[in-house]
């Protein structure tokens, strides 16, 4: 019966269960950035991990993974289809990313993200020991905080929020938008990507709670008269961007990098996009500017490839069936209008890739495209430029990507505006080495210093402090 003093509550754990074809299965680590970033932090704390195994009606009993104590949460289908499909991917995820698809308000779905929230915040508490440390993920999970003060006051307890929170006319739509912030509000400190979320979050608190909010954070009311302080702050986070750059030093990597090009034909530019096949991520976009320049002939298909890579993700929600069918139709019909035998367009592929695989396509690309419509933070921005040793390559950045307030010396971009878009990659194709080098220097000065080691070791700084001044009595 193990008792941890850190505990992460997130809503998938940081392994995923890989199963041959003979029907054996072990766990593996997740490649997820969040999951690279605590590995040594719950090393270090001997810490515990609660979150969901990754698919439906799985039991699992707690087990050891590579330091770190795993507790796993199991959801039925029915909790899979209505907590994380439904609420957290049909209705938080697209009204937090500014409603660029219509969020769907079903009260089934509230009623299980409130079930399974509650569940979450048991195992963390059962986990957790005396006085110890809670660190919330995301907004799966934004009842949890709250949750588990009530039954363990004694815990110290932080959230951080890995997506946009948005402006308060659009968060007001939101039936349960009361009991959110106040599930949220649970939280000693609650961290976000960009000043404007913290901000966003401070007005809707004000707005709807009428709660005080000063820099030093939100005053909260207690039933007993007194009250509280919770700190709402921007804690940007970031990458390890050290093992990017071994990677990107690795002899394999660099030979790896050469026979990408060389399979594309050896072509002047490769451009290269990253994502999740996500609506947010602005590949639509992307594709209609990349289009209309082969139409327009200022770039030529022997001359300019499009490296186009758009994970799997969420393939059981519409919004994403649909996207997918949007997007294999307009890579198809400019591959159709534009391909010769020996060269094309769009180089498409629905799959995700190993690490290694990334980096080695990250040192064949000429110029990244980010063109996000809304997005956290964005960490293929950082990694592009990790990777980027030689201090070449041109990173194109959506103003509406949250690495945008970090990454001043990319070329950036509103992806709403095609013209500037097409305006943009064109100056990214041709910008003069002198110019990629002063960009990139500045760049990866940024990303270098600010690495994930800091972030995590920022927010659990202001927790400590937290946990200080509860003990002051303030
Ligand atoms: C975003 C979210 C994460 C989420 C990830 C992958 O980065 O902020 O919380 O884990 O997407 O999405 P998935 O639904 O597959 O967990």
């Amino acid at each position: 019966d193990r008792r941890a003093d850190l505990v992460v509550v997130a809503n998938r754990l940081p392994v995923d269960k890989v199963t041959d074809p003979d029907g054996d299965s072990e766990w593996r680590r997740s490649p997820g950035g969040l999951v690279t970033a605590l590995e040594p932090v719950m090393r270090r704390a001997d810490g515990a991990w609660v979150g969901w195994p990754g698919q439906p009606d799985i039991e699992v009993e707690p087990f050891e993974f590579e330091g770190t104590h795993l507790v796993p949460v199991s959801l039925s289908a029915d909790e899979v289809e209505n907590y994380y499909e439904g609420m957290s991917n049909d209705t938080f995820w697209p009204l937090y990313h500014d409603v660029i698809s219509p969020p769907r308000y079903r009260r089934v779905w509230w009623d299980a993200y409130v079930r399974v929230n509650r569940r979450f915040a048991e195992a963390a508490a059962s986990v957790a020991a005396e006085g110890a440390t809670v660190w919330v993920q995301d907004y799966q999970l934004q009842l949890v905080p709250a949750m588990l003060r009530e039954a363990r006051p004694d815990l110290t307890i932080g959230y951080f929020h890995h997506i946009p929170f948005p402006a308060y006319g659009l968060y007001s739509q939101l039936p349960w938008r009361r009991q959110v912030l106040e599930g949220l509000l649970g939280a000693d400190v609650i961290g976000f990507q960009r000043v404007a979320d913290a901000g966003n979050f401070a007005r809707a608190v004000r707005r709807q709670l009428r709660y005080q909010t000063k820099a030093t954070g939100i005053t909260v009311p207690l039933p007993d008269g007194t009250s509280r302080n919770a700190l709402a702050k921007a804690f940007p986070i970031s990458i390890d961007a050290s093992s990017y750059i071994e990677l990107a030093e690795r002899p394999d990597i660099i030979a790896r990098a050469a026979e990408i090009r060389e399979s594309l034909g050896n072509p002047k530019k490769i451009l290269l996009g990253v994502d999740r096949l996500d609506y947010t991520k602005g590949i639509r976009h992307r594709l209609k500017a990349f289009g209309e320049l082969l139409e327009d002939g200022r770039v030529k298909v022997e001359d300019v490839t499009l490296v186009q890579v758009a994970s799997p993700s969420r393939e059981r929600v519409d919004a994403y069936m649909q996207l997918r069918d949007e997007i294999e139709l307009t890579v198809g019909r400019i591959n159709g209008d534009h391909d010769t035998m020996g060269h094309t367009a769009i180089r498409y592929l629905h799959q995700a890739y190993p690490r290694e695989e990334m980096v080695a396509l990250f040192l064949a690309a000429d110029v990244m495209l980010v063109t996000a419509l809304r997005d956290g933070m964005n960490l293929v921005a950082k990694e592009y430029v990790a990777t980027r040793t030689d201090n070449r390559g041109v990173l194109v950045l959506s103003e509406f990507a949250g690495a945008a307030d970090e990454l001043p010396s990319a070329i950036r971009i509103n992806p709403h505006d095609i013209g500037g878009m097409k305006e943009a990659i064109m100056r990214a194709i041709e910008m003069p080495a002198a110019e990629q080098g002063r960009r990139m220097r500045a760049l990866r000065k940024k990303v270098l210093e600010n690495d994930v080691d800091r972030w995590s070791r920022s927010f659990l700084d202001a927790l400590e402090e937290a946990r200080r001044a509860k003990k002051r009595g303030r």
